[in-house]
């Protein structure tokens, strides 16, 4: 298929408001300002669909995006901002439980870590939580424009490393500026598709397809 239609479906906060029908959904983790927002809209060459957010640490929200009605992506509130109080965190720790633990259709989280940077402690635990919770966790790499080469090859083991991934974890360094990574998540997503037995393959498309 090629994706035709891509839209935004609801910020939600508690399970009730979650959209009911079992559509199955790939969530995107990470540190506020890792480049989640960035990383939906380049996926689907869609500009301003997930918002970028100016005020971190306010958006507590699970944002779900429809794909042509297929499947959808999760945008799970960030973390990691300086001036939050310990209810704040609570919150936030239970919203996200909730989500990862009560959606039968989550087929996979995906975590984002910034690639200049060595994982922090808030990164290494959401990575062993989403573990926790029976998946795989697939790690994205963002922002690999702002290293050279070779700096890269040697980030992703770094993180590899500080995250204690198994040795078949996969890793997968992204740029939403420069695109580069795009099709390497888009095999991943659908031979996720393909080991949940769904019928769904996304087209490589063009990025002037727009
Ligand atoms: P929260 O919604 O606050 O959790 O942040 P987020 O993880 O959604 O990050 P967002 O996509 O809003 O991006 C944060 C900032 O990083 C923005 O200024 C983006 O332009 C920038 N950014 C995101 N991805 C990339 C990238 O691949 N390369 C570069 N150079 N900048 C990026
Ligand atoms: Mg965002």
């Amino acid at each position: 298929m090629k994706i035709k239609n891509s839209q935004f479906v609801i910020s939600a906060v508690a399970k009730t408001q979650y959209p009911p029908d079992a559509l199955p959904e790939l969530a995107f983790a990470g540190r506020s300002n890792v480049g989640k927002s960035s990383l939906i809209n380049m996926l689907l060459n869609r500009k301003g669909l997930a918002k970028t957010s100016s005020t971190p640490g306010k958006t507590q929200l699970v944002n779900f995006y429809d794909i042509d009605g297929l499947f959808r992506f999760v945008d799970l509130p960030g973390y990691g901002f300086a001036k939050v109080s310990k209810a704040q965190k609570a919150n936030w720790g239970n919203i996200i439980d909730t989500y990862l633990n009560t959606r039968d259709n989550l087929l996979e989280v995906f975590q984002l870590i910034d690639i200049r940077h060595t994982p922090t402690g808030e990164d290494k635990e959401m990575y062993a939580w989403i573990r926790a919770c029976g998946f795989n966790g697939i790690v994205i790499a963002t922002k690999s424009d702002k290293l050279s080469k070779n700096q890269v090859a040697q980030q992703l083991k770094v993180i590899k490393k500080e995250l204690q991934m198994p040795d078949d974890g996969v890793i997968i360094p992204v740029s939403s500026q420069t695109r580069d990574g795009k099709y390497v998540v888009w095999d991943v997503i659908n031979a996720l598709f393909a080991a949940n037995e769904l019928d769904i393959v996304v087209e490589r498309q063009n990025a002037s397809a727009e």
